[in-house]
This record gives C-alpha cells, structure tokens and sequence, in this order.
C-alpha cells in the first residue's frame, strides 16, 4: 500500500513537474510572465522548508582535489537530503558529475547543484591578475580572458564563479589590490562589465558560459589603515562616488549573483546590512540575482558584537537580504527553528530559494543538470594552444614600462652571455599567484624558459641570489659572479605568490627580505642592468627608479608569463601598458591616487609650507596613474572641441590627432579627464572620462573622436543626488594622469 502511495505521489509530483518544467503541453501559456518564474514557483511549493533551506546552503569539498569523489558520504547523504544544494571547491568534470547524479537521481526532487570555484583570473590557463589585465587597457582582451576562463571551468563541472572581484581601492598595502582594476570607479566599471559579459557570455544556459559574482559587496577596497578584514568607516559619498559604480556596472552587464564582504558600511556589517542588501540592492538597482556571503560572515556577526549567537546572526542575515550562506551552516541549522518560533518568515525563505533556483534555471542546469560535466570538454578544450596564445597576449598587454633610460630595452636578441638573477627567475607559484585555481605549476612558462625559448642560442646564466623576504645573503657571491660574465644583467625581484591577494596586507610597500641589497651589490658592478618588477600592488621601489635604467613592471603574469616577458624583453612587442593604480613614493601618503581634490591650500610648488604637503616628501607618487613608456614615442596635436558652448542636455564633442613619431609601430592609451571648476560641492582636480588604446605605425597619424554626455559630467550633490551642473569644464588629453599633452575649455549651459 505504501509502495502504491508513493508511486501516486510520485505521479502526482510528476505531473506538478511536468506542468512546472513546461515539459508537457498542458502547460498555460496564457502567461507571458517569465516562464522560468512559474516554474520556480511551481517548484517552491512542491518543496519542504528543509529542502528549501537547503537550497540556501553552500558547504565545501571534503576531499583533496585528486580523490575521486571530492565529499565524504556525510555530504552525500545531505545531498540526498536535500539540505545541501550548492558546493564550493568540488571540481573535474568527472567527480562532479557523479556529485550531480546524487542530487539529481537520489534526492526527492532532484534538484541540481551548483558547483562554485574561484577563477579569478583563469581556470588552468593562468592569465594575469586582474590588476595586471587593467594595465591593459584593453576591454576586449579582458573580456576574452574571462571567457577562456568560463570555457575552462565548464568544461571542468564548474558552474559559478567568485568574480568578478570589483573593489576599488587606493590603498597598495591591502593584498587585494591584485583582485581588482585599481583606483578609478569609471575605468573600474568598463572592467567590471567586460569580465562579467565574459564569463556569462550572450547565453548563460550555454555550457560554456558559468555564473559570475561580483564582489564583495560594498566597500572592502577600502579596509581600515590598510588591513585585511578590517572595517570600512567611509562616507555616503564615497560609497556612491568609489565603491558602488562598479558593482552597478556589473548588474547592467547582467551578473547573475553579489557576495557580501567581510566588511562593514556605517558601522553595519555588510552581511546584515539591509541599506546595501535590499535598498541599495533591490529596491534602487532593481537586482534580481541572489546574494551569496562571503566565507562564515554570517557566523562572523557574533565577533563583530551585532549577534548573540548562531541563530540570531542566521535570522539577521536573511531579513537583510541574503539568498546563500557560504560555508557557516548558519541557515541549515537555524532557519526551521526560526520559522517555528515566527522569528523569521517561511516568506523570506521562499523568496531566497526562489532567487537560487532561478539562476539554476538560467543556467540550463534543470534542462540538462550535467552539461558542465562532459569529460569530453574536459580534454579538448583546456589548457589548448590557443587559451595559452591568448593569455601569453594579454599578459604581454598588461606589462608596464616604468623607465627605460637611454632606451636600454629592447634588449638584442644577439647577446651572448645574459645574467638572469633573482628569486623569482624560476618560481612558477608566484607566477601563477595566489588565485591559481587549477593551475599546474608544471604548465607554467617561468622567466628563466621565457628567455631560453627567446634566446636558444644564448647562454643565460642564472642564480636565485636571494630569497623573497629571509635575511641570508648567502646567495649573493653566486650571483655577483655570473653578473660579473654576462654583457647584461636582468634582475627578477618584487613579492612571492603569499605577499598579495587575500589575508596578505602590508605595512610596508617596499621590495621585502634582502632583495634591495642584492640589487645595489650588482648595480656596483656597472653593467647595463634591466629590473624585472614582479608583484601583486605596487611597490615603494624609489631606488631603482633612480638608479636602474630599465624597469618593467610584469606584475603576476601568469601560466604565460615567461614568453610575454621575454617577447617584451626582446622587442617582438611594443610595451603598451598603463598603470591602473598609482605607485606611491611612501606608504606614508596612502591613500594616494589622480583623482585628488585641490583643498583650500593646494600645493602650487611655491614652496610656502602653509599649503596641503609633507614637511618631508613631495605630494607627488613615484609613478602615476595612467603611465607607462613605449619603445616609440607619441605626439598629440590638434584637439578640436567641437561647441565650447554645449546645452546641458547636449553632447560635448571633440578630436584629437595623435602621431606616431617613432621607428616602430606601437599602441597608445590616450587618456581623457575633465575638471569640473566651479560646482555646487568640492570636485576632484580631474576625473577619467574617456580612453582609446590606438595601434599607430611609425610615421602614422589618427584623427581620434570623442563625446561626452550630461551623464558623464554629473556629480553627487550635497543631498548625495546624481545631477549634471552647468558651468566651465577643463578638458584635458594626454599620456597619464599626470602627462597631459593637451587642454581646452568647454561650458555647458542651461
Ligand atoms: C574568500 C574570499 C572570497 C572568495 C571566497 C570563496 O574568503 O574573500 O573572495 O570568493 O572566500 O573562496
């Protein structure tokens, strides 16, 4: 009798399915809401509060990464259970798809599960850190790495990924500067969008297209004196001017899904923060994704002194607004007591398991729930020559030429004997970086075979000569000998995989360990010397801009990042970076960056003390935003703007030429700021408005347009509304923030 009853339940739910999943022709189509609503709700109301808390629930791999089945059968039985609905960490096409066949064909419902994994900057092909790839000023190409990377990780049982991260920060002593696209919200947000539109592509149930993140919302770029996890204690203003732009670039690209940050917004953790989570969120930017938390902030709450304990933290959470908790168990072993005492709504519960379900939906996954675990993909379309062709490409973009006196680089590739030295020469870790996701070291091109697949014919001689931050110099005799038989001396210095990325904060900005030492013992011996920077933020390096004639910032580059060195390195590509954040002369002037406002007693270089300075350093950065040299040279001419008098509803145009006045072809990131002069609030001394990265052959000239509308010239006013002025604009063309070539006026009028 019983077998019958769940056959009839069985057959009974079928048909609610099968009425839900549209998969039979009974279904209404009076309708013409979303279909995939209907069925969410069709779907909701066949599930029990377990099964739809369950859905809210994120928990990580049990296993290593090698081991076949990546959970242990606690997990599975969850799984089954339905209290478990989203995993984290649990990758391969084949592990997951066992992993999905549980869910699917064991559970009551079989409902599909999400399987998360950080690719932040690449799946196996590593391409460089985000703020390397924002060094390239080259949207395409930064979307095209975070497709390659969607491709990779759905070809591997990946089907959401933590990124983009969308942080804007000022701050090089904070590690994740490395996660991010820099200082400047505008820029900040074109980045956003394009990382978004690359990992979800045109189709999110296509399976290569995965779930993007943007995170971590709001204001984590700004940590308190630079700390990881510290709070955020900034302005209204500042959030709406800085921190939020990008992340509402990234709705408009369509991201699916915000993690909350570990942090705090006007003293509220983020996490039970209802003004982002649901005001902002919600209610202002009409967000219909759902909201993950980062890593136990729910559990978090209990130290940040705004919850007693588990439950009252899990009940917070939700009525703030957050769908999914990662990694806390919060809501699993909270929300149906909750309910029980009417402390949180069933209501609630439904609406965050609505938002999970939805996005599975649009994932394809209730149409196929294994199409991101074909192992087939897996071998074909991974790590492939053309995913590492693409990263060796933006890697070489995204390299920065910081000096290059006497134009010392290009080296020739008829150099007999090379001294390669320093700690980083053949360490594929920190080439990788501390978001390597599935990166293998193994398939890391490091400096040392960049080179000697460059120079088969060269002798390179190489030593480690220090390590990254001991204080033994023992390695210093070795490398001062082989320097002493080389024609030229390339020094590979900066941070390891460990002094960037998350929970790796700084109070020192300088090159760590012994390394400078090193660097001043082969400098004595007179040789030409070229300085390979290769960090996760920038450095405090004011030595070796005085006194080493070739630098070139690589950044972390990389699984291709010895090839784009060395194909830099060697000329067979003209540098064509721009630095995305400025390099400070002293950690002491943090937070420094272009976008400065001129106070009542700007420096003007008078020399009068009684203005807004340091008694001992200049206000100026030792590089600043937007620069970064060529092996040519350019030269700006000709702005025409178009109507120096342009109604505030109007649109402000204008052209430049730009030449190429080199011997060789090269690309230039012209640079557009506006000042704002007189305005009804304070307003930085300029502001990125426009960019165009253009290829000129040596000799060649390009007439470059440009336009800027009302939106583009709007300002937060003093009752923090958005509202464009009229009044005088100081255009301003140039090289960087700090290197304008050309400049006019136009006024926008009522
Ligand atoms: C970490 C990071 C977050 C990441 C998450 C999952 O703590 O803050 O960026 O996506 O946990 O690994």
């Amino acid at each position: 009798m019983i077998k019958k009853n769940k056959l009839l339940i069985r057959l009974s739910i079928t048909a609610v399915i099968c009425y839900a999943f549209n998969s039979c022709d009974t279904a209404d189509k009076s309708h013409n809401s979303d279909p995939y609503e209907k069925k969410v709700d069709s779907l909701i109301a066949l599930m029990t509060l377990e099964e739809k808390i369950g859905q809210l629930n994120l928990v990580g791999r049990d296993g290593n990464r090698n081991s076949a089945t990546q959970i242990g059968p606690e997990k599975a039985e969850a799984i089954r259970k339905g209290s478990v609905g989203n995993l984290i960490g649990v990758v391969g096409a084949g592990p997951n798809r066992e992993v999905q066949r549980i869910a699917v064909e064991e559970s009551r419902l079989g409902i599909p599960l999400l399987f998360a994994r950080d690719v932040i900057h690449g799946y196996k092909t590593l391409t460089p850190i985000p703020l390397a790839e924002a060094a390239s000023w080259d949207l395409e190409a930064i979307e095209k790495s975070a497709r390659i990377a969607a491709i990779e990780a759905s070809a591997s049982g990946i089907n959401w990924t933590y990124a983009p991260m969308v942080d804007v920060s000022r701050d090089p002593r904070w590690g994740r500067v490395m996660e991010g696209a820099g200082e400047d919200p505008y820029y900040g947000s074109l980045v956003a969008a394009a990382r978004v539109k690359g990992f979800q592509g045109d189709d999110l149930s296509k399976e290569n297209t995965i779930l993007a993140c943007a995170k971590h919302f709001a204001g984590y770029g700004s940590p308190m004196a630079g700390r990881e996890y510290s709070i955020t204690d900034v302005s209204m203003r500042e959030l709406y001017e800085v921190h939020f732009p990008p992340f509402e670039a990234t709705l408009n690209a369509g991201v699916g899904t915000y993690m909350t940050s570990f942090t705090e917004v006007n003293a509220v953790p983020a996490t039970v923060s209802r003004f982002l989570l649901t005001d902002i969120l919600r209610t202002q930017w009409g967000f219909d994704g759902f909201v993950v938390t980062d890593w136990s902030t729910i559990t978090q709450l209990m130290e940040h002194g705004v919850a007693a304990d588990s439950s009252s933290a899990a009940a917070a959470s939700i009525k703030a607004g957050v769908d999914m908790d990662m990694g806390s168990k919060s809501f699993v072993k909270n929300l149906v007591q909750l309910v029980k005492e009417n402390k949180v709504s069933e209501k609630d519960i439904d609406i965050a398991a609505a938002r999970i379900l939805l996005a599975k939906y649009r994932l394809g996954l209730f149409d196929d729930p294994y199409q991101y675990t074909n192992p087939e993909r897996e071998k074909t379309e991974v790590l492939t020559l053309e995913n590492r062709e693409a990263a060796r490409d933006i890697a070489r973009k995204s390299l920065v030429l910081l000096k290059n006196k006497d134009q010392l680089l290009p080296l020739s590739k008829k150099l007999k004997t090379i001294a390669l030295i320093g700690p980083m020469i053949d360490d594929p870790k920190a080439t990788m970086g501390r978001w390597k996701a599935e990166g293998n070291k193994e398939d890391v091109i490091t400096i040392i075979q960049g080179l000697k697949n460059k120079l088969p014919e060269t002798k390179i001689l190489t030593a480690k000569g220090a390590d990254y931050d001991t204080e033994d110099r023992s390695g210093f005799s070795q490398a001062i000998a082989i320097a002493k038989q080389a024609e030229v001396i390339i020094l590979a210095v900066g941070e390891s995989q460990k002094h960037s990325g998350e929970a790796s904060s700084r109070a020192s900005i300088d090159i760590p360990g012994v390394q400078m030492e090193l660097v001043k013992e082969l400098h004595t011996l007179g040789k030409p010397m070229v300085v390979i920077l290769h960090n996760g933020r920038p450095l405090t390096i004011n030595w070796i801009n005085d006194n080493v004639p070739a630098i070139l910032e690589v950044w972390i580059p990389g699984t291709e990042g010895g090839n784009a060195i060395a194909d830099v390195l060697f000329g067979d590509y003209n540098p064509s970076g721009k630095l995305p954040i400025t390099f400070p002369l002293s950690v002491g002037q943090i937070p420094i960056f272009y976008s400065y406002k001129n106070t009542g007693r700007p420096d003007d270089g008078s020399g009068s003390r009684w203005a807004s300075k340091y008694y001992d350093i200049p206000n100026k950065p030792l590089y600043p935003f937007g620069y970064g040299l060529s092996y040519t040279t350019f030269e700006y001419s000709d702005l025409q703007i178009e109507k120096s008098k342009v109604g505030i509803n109007d649109i402000v145009t204008f052209s430049i030429k730009i030449t190429n006045t080199g011997r060789i072809k090269g690309e230039e990131v012209i640079q557009v700021y506006t000042r704002d002069l007189i305005a009804s609030v304070t307003r930085p001394v300029k502001e990125l408005k426009r960019f165009r990265k253009v290829l000129l052959k040596p000799g060649e000239t390009k007439v470059i347009h440009f336009s800027l509308t009302t939106k583009d010239l709007k300002l937060l006013n003093e009752e923090l509304q958005w509202v464009t002025e009229p009044g005088a604009f100081q255009l301003m063309i140039g090289s960087s923030s700090s290197d304008i070539r050309l400049e006019g006026m136009f006024e926008l009028i009522e």
